[in-house]
């Protein structure tokens, strides 16, 4: 392990306030990963601040009749407050307008163009002749070419993620005046990526990639193999910062150029504030720190590819270790929207349920979309807080510490036992064996946090409060103590050495829940035991005999569905605007070769059985005769035909698509359907006298 972890969490636009795709996304896991290794006692800073940049700044400014700096004025606090309230742990928040960000920017700029890394192009750009003004990144909006989105923008398809240039959009318009844009030429500053994928550096640093998740590693590995191409790094725009070189005037820097630097600013100003100015290069440039950045999905590019290049292209800095990216939140199963205000905002979250950070971190965590894509509903939230932080956890500790008030005056009972009966050795088996449960799981929650796996860190914690539940169920304290006291003290005395090691456990995921049970305790841990405990050297049992408790109180409360229904009918439902509707045609999706063709085997197959899949409407289960052969494939036809209807009628079979599992059923192959404008599903049939197995090319 490397001496000092550089944490950066993508600079958040300061255009909107957060919710908690946002925090679910990349906040959230990022505080986890940070305080989970200062508890082990690492060396770490944690990075973040406003992205105050961008077309996606101006455009907000328009909307809301107001100066672009009004508007980062506004979000940077809302934002830096948000994330305070949830106790978002950053070592220094900064903002990308300051003044030693503008500063470090330029001077990363000029030095590259000093030493030719840019190549200067003239090129035609999209202009708004009635706005008087080029049209870059999100100022021009289009069809998208890959999914027929047609609210794509000049640089992303928010729809499907893509990323695009403006030349790609079909049919683009001007985001300013709706019009029709002409062509004008310009002249920018490119990054060569194409040959800068080839440096030593970066290529040395693309082996580190393939160790990566499967998400992101995919994503690299894609944009590899497609080719990169030059990128300007420079816009045609007010507002940003100005490109520091001659004959640039009323030009600024790229936003993606920019705002990764931020995290470097930022860091500069952190040290400077702390009086040691040149401190952060050690954190930047010394190979013995490490840097990982947490982000979302659609950053992918831009921390794993032009970022990196950017970074050895200057020569002197670390590139990433680890970029943990996470897939996205989704919202009552739609996708998250700022503009149909589909979304749980942070800050109002917190005046509907004020002191309940930790069950919103808890909920969040719980489905963080780490592999794929996830849904926060306000169903599941309630359930994990009633089911789980309030009847495991909550439940656990409450028991321990109503019970030690009501037998031994709140004072920790000491653990000394002798085994001198049956029953009494029966209850220090139960003890050893619940310790080496415990144990167990605290080895296994540190793995899944330094492989970045939290949903299961956390689901691991909480096998420690469950495992808790069991020991009490097993010993029965309250019953035992009208025989022998002395038996009910060990028990409850190990019992509360499991709340104490449950406060060092919970730190990283609810840390309001660790202030919590540690005043309770009337404890508080010294950084040795914290560190021993969380470096997996054996559980502490650090509450002395005839130590005194605090007064017992729930940790969490039951949430009712009165509370949950009125947060359902807050959301608004999204109306089917612009954005959802079809186009006319779906875009042809990008050229092919006849190789990528051949690797499709398809085959002439027959339904001889069909049934519904439980528990899923969409799904039919088939069997498939392909003649040599049977096959299970589940489908999602179920809408459009009912089981009996398609049974005997013939089909065209992805016959070797990767299986894949479908509610827990292998499906081996894939059917292929057309879909008519009103989205009715039809069989692609061969004729009825085609043969079961035959090849179809
Ligand atoms: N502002 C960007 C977004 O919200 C993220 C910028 S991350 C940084 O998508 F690397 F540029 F800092
Ligand atoms: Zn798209």
């Amino acid at each position: 392990m490397k001496k000092r972890h550089l944490i950066t969490a993508a600079l958040p636009y300061a255009n909107g306030p957060i919710h908690i795709g946002h925090l679910a996304g990349c906040y959230l896991p990022a505080d986890i990963y940070t305080r989970f290794l200062k508890a082990t006692g690492e060396e770490v800073l944690f990075i973040c601040g406003t992205d105050e940049h961008g077309v996606a700044i101006e455009l907000k400014a328009r909307k809301e009749n107001t100066t672009p700096q009004a508007v980062v004025d506004k979000y940077y606090e809302v934002i830096r407050d948000s994330f305070k309230d949830f106790g978002i742990d950053f070592s220094h928040f900064s903002r990308t307008s300051r003044p030693i960000h503008h500063e470090t920017a330029q001077a990363f700029f000029k030095k590259l163009y000093d030493e030719g890394r840019f190549k200067e192009i003239e090129t035609e750009q999209y202009f708004d002749e009635e706005a008087g003004q080029f049209l870059a990144d999100r100022y021009i909006i289009g069809t998208c070419p890959k999914c027929g989105h047609d609210h794509a923008y000049g640089d992303q398809c928010e729809k499907c993620g893509s990323s695009l240039s403006p030349d790609e959009l079909i049919k683009p318009h001007s985001a300013l005046s709706g019009k029709a844009p002409v062509k004008r030429k310009t002249k920018n500053w490119f990054l060569p990526m194409d040959e800068m994928a080839e440096a030593p550096g970066f290529k040395e640093y693309a082996k580190r990639v393939e160790l990566w998740k499967t998400n992101v590693k995919g994503q690299f590995n894609s944009w590899i193999q497609q080719g990169l191409q030059p990128r300007s790094m420079t816009r045609d725009l007010k507002w940003g910062i100005p490109v520091p070189v001659a004959g640039a005037e009323g030009k600024v820097l790229y936003v993606w150029f920019d705002a990764p630097i931020g995290y470097i600013s930022a860091t500069r100003e952190y040290f400077e504030g702390l009086g040691q100015p040149e401190a952060w290069k050690t954190w930047w440039q010394d190979p013995s720190s490490s840097l990982v950045h947490f982000i979302g999905k659609d950053n992918i590019v831009f921390h794993t590819i032009i970022f990196p290049m950017i970074l050895n292209e200057h020569g002197g800095y670390n590139l990433p270790d680890q970029v943990p990216a996470n897939e996205f939140l989704n919202l009552e199963g739609d996708k998250l929207s700022t503009s149909r205000n589909w979304a749980i905002w942070l800050h109002e979250y917190l005046i509907d349920f004020p002191d309940k950070q930790d069950e919103l971190r808890y909920t969040l965590t719980s489905i963080a979309p780490e592999t794929k894509d996830s849904d926060f509903t306000w169903k599941d939230y309630q359930s994990r807080v009633n089911s789980e932080l309030v009847a495991i956890l909550g439940n656990f500790v409450n028991r321990v510490m109503v019970l030690t008030h009501k037998f031994f005056e709140g004072m920790v009972p000491g653990n000394k036992l002798k085994p001198d009966t049956a029953a009494r050795a029966a209850v220090l088996d139960a003890i050893r064996a619940n310790q080496d449960e415990v144990a167990g799981y605290q080895h296994e929650m540190i793995r899944s946090l330094n492989d970045f796996r939290f949903r299961e860190a956390q689901a691991t914690m909480m096998n420690m409060a469950r495992a808790g539940n069991r020991f009490l169920a097993e010993t029965e304290p309250w019953k035992l103590h009208k025989t022998d006291a002395a038996a009910t003290a060990v028990i409850l005395d190990y019992a509360l050495q499991l709340c104490a090691q449950l406060a060092l456990a919970c730190e990283p995921f609810l840390p309001f829940t660790k202030g919590k049970l540690l005043q309770q305790l009337q404890w508080e841990p010294d950084t040795a035991t914290r560190r021993q405990w969380w470096r997996e050297q054996d559980a502490v049992f650090p509450l002395e005999a005839g130590h005194q408790l605090g007064q017992p109180f729930l940790l969490f409360q039951n949430i009712e569905d009165a509370a949950m229904d009125a947060q359902r009918a807050r959301l608004v439902k999204p109306t089917p605007v612009e954005e959802n509707t079809k186009p006319e045609y779906t875009p042809l999706k990008p050229e092919i070769t006849y190789d990528d063709f051949v690797k499709l085997d398809l085959r002439v197959g027959q339904v001889i059985a069909a049934e519904k899949v439980v528990g899923a409407d969409k799904l039919l289960q088939l069997t498939i005769d392909l003649g040599f052969e049977q096959r299970t494939v589940v489908s999602g036809i179920a809408m459009h035909f009912a089981p009996e209807e398609i049974v005997g009628g013939k089909v065209t079979l992805l016959a070797n698509l990767a299986p894949r599992k479908l509610r827990g059923i292998m499906s081996q192959g894939m059917i292929l359907m057309a879909e008519n404008k009103d989205g009715k599903l039809l069989f692609v049939a061969p004729n009825g006298s085609a043969d079961n197995g035959g090849t179809i090319s």
